[in-house]
């Protein structure tokens, strides 16, 4: 058994991991891996989401959490909240001054989702593969 399914049968998050990094790779086209990452529905209704900076990478890998349609959440950005992925008011304390505020979102549907850790993403809040790249690997944390 190679050492990737041995992974899988105990981190099920794996799994998601290899299927969504080969679809994407064999489609070879980044509209294809776009289509896969779900949508914000409150992208365009809030300035949070203008914030150009990204927070501290909190973990090299995303959080798979079950989220409900029409219910709305806090993504934290600064990667300080000790509720991660999503945001704890911890930006609030004003001695730590941090700048960064959360990303208020919404989904579609009721269902799984993975949610950036590593707080790069370029699809604020669900990871979009950004923590692949190697200068997010060798963060420390
Ligand atoms: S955890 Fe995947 S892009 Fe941040």
């Amino acid at each position: 058994m190679s050492i990737i399914l041995r992974q899988k049968l105990r981190a099920p998050w794996l799994l998601k991991q290899i299927c969504y990094s080969s679809s994407a790779k064999s489609s070879g086209d980044a509209a294809a891996t776009a289509k896969t990452i779900p949508k914000n529905l409150l992208e365009d209704k809030q300035t949070a989401n203008l914030q150009k900076e990204n927070g501290a990478v909190f973990d090299k890998r995303p959080f798979k959490l079950h989220l409900e349609k029409d219910k709305t959440y806090s993504w934290c950005l600064c990667g300080k909240s000790k509720s991660q992925p999503l945001c704890d008011g911890t930006h609030k304390n004003e001695f730590l001054k941090i700048k960064l505020r959360p990303i208020r979102f919404k989904v579609e549907k009721t269902g799984d989702y993975w949610l950036c850790n590593c707080k790069h993403t370029t699809h604020r809040p669900f990871c979009d593969g950004t923590h692949k790249q190697p200068d997010i690997q060798s963060a420390v944390r």
